[in-house]
């Protein structure tokens, strides 16, 4: 029996403090499982060419143009060739100190000898976390969806509204680590864990898709959302251009600019889509399920809850290994650029919070989700290195905080191993 209310449980296995944790202004400590061990020796060399680039396009333009190719790296190309490295003359062992997060030149089918111990950790967690959507009952839910007075039409509102937002934005997640990001993550043990995670977001949208089937809902209304709520759409839309940066096959990293890009990306979805998009949501249904309506939705939702932990965790954990290897990419226009797009992320989930929350309902309010996302947006700037932005914002459900607090994050993620099980069931105590 799984619980939430496990994870305000002391920490059962000791805490380990990384040696390096990215400038922040917040007291708590920042997750960060990378060290500076675990960078590369020595940085990918800087193409001067690239350096001397003219700026890249603002955020608000970064979408319009198709990425220019004009020379591709032959790094990730190489890499990425099986076979590439079968050959008698070319053929060597791998070792760690050859092992790279991006521009890898070593053989990636050689998942060992192990560099980064945190990314094939975090695979086994996900592994022992497994769950599938039929496991959870829903009949309570489709018997108060189908009754005349069982729900308030705002109620009604913020359910079609999630299961819309959600059931597109986990494809759009799958899409983009399947067909955009893995290529370009040189690294076995961190693509184990991307497998896993694009794993994990097929069971997410299959639960969507349970929930909506369950409940008898119109299906080409709710997965049409993504096109015609505006609320909605904006918010996919502001991810997808992330991903047709980089979608494009030809693309390839190996200069200051292109990965740049592969950054931006990893910040778009890890920190902005995963880390503050799914929030207003997650927070609007697990209230439903603790005033005891939509219950298998809720636990639904809390099953995703803990996978999404997990990925905005490991995705931190990749942004700031890419830092410390690259340290030349992590300059004041990549910084500013970061910065932007996690307040432009912000701004469109209070956006969405005001379209779903138009009065007060279930114990909350647009205003107080507004504070709430400004609470995250600083824990998401302060996980990759950046000052917050919303001083003294504080969160306003302090029931969320045993979910998804830092400090219960980290707990959650240390304390996990006895506490996941396979089919398990949450309970609301
Ligand atoms: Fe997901
Ligand atoms: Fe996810």
């Amino acid at each position: 029996m799984l619980s939430w209310d496990d994870y305000n449980e002391e920490e059962k296995a000791p805490v380990q403090v990384p040696e390096t944790t990215p400038a922040v202004v917040i007291d708590e400590p920042v997750i960060a499982t990378v060290t500076e061990a675990q960078a590369a020796p020595a940085p990918a060399p800087v193409v001067e060419e690239a350096v001397a680039a003219p700026e890249p396009a603002p955020v608000e333009t970064a979408a319009t143009p198709e990425p220019v190719i004009e020379a591709p790296a032959p790094v990730a190309d190489e890499a990425l060739q099986v076979g590439a490295h079968l050959e008698p003359e070319s053929y060597e062992r791998v070792t760690v100190d050859q092992k790279a997060m991006i521009n890898c030149r070593a053989d990636l089918n050689q998942l060992v000898p192990f560099k980064y111990d945190w990314a094939w950790q975090k695979y086994l967690d996900g592994c022992a976390n497994h769950w599938m959507p039929q496991e959870v009952n829903m009949t309570a839910d489709i018997a108060l969806w189908k009754s005349e007075d069982g729900l308030t039409e705002d109620e009604r509102v913020i359910v079609k509204r999630n299961l819309g937002f959600f059931s597109t934005a986990d494809s759009l997640v799958a899409n983009n680590l399947v067909l955009a990001i893995y290529r370009l993550i040189t690294n076995p043990e961190c693509r184990q864990y991307l497998l896993r995670q694009a794993f994990e977001e097929a069971i997410h949208t299959h639960a969507y898709q349970y929930c909506i089937e369950s409940l008898g809902m119109d299906e080409g209304e709710i997965f049409n959302m993504y096109h015609e709520i505006p609320s909605v759409a904006d918010k996919a839309s502001w991810a997808l251009k992330y991903t047709k940066e980089i979608q494009d096959p030809r693309f390839t990293t190996g200069t200051v600019e292109t990965d740049k890009t592969l950054l931006k990306n990893l910040i778009a979805y890890y920190c902005v889509l995963e880390g503050i998009f799914f929030y207003c949501g997650f927070t609007q249904i697990l209230s439903m399920g603790r005033r005891n309506k939509m219950t298998g939705t809720s636990e639904q939702f809390q099953y995703i809850l803990r996978d999404e932990s997990m990925h905005v965790n490991f995705g931190i954990d990749v942004i700031n290994q890419i830092k410390l290897e690259n340290p030349h990419l992590w300059d004041q226009e990549m910084q500013e650029l970061a910065r932007t797009m996690v307040l432009e992320g912000t701004n469109l989930e209070i956006a969405y919070a005001r379209d779903t929350m138009p009065r007060g309902v279930l114990g909350m309010n647009a205003n107080m989700m507004e504070e709430y996302l400004q609470f995250i947006a600083n824990r998401r700037l302060a996980q990759i290195g950046l000052a917050e932005q919303y001083p003294g914002a504080k969160n306003p459900f302090p029931w969320m905080s045993e979910i998804m607090d830092l400090k219960k994050e980290k707990n959650f993620f240390e304390t996990r191993v006895t506490e996941y099980q396979t089919g398990g069931a949450l309970s609301w105590d």
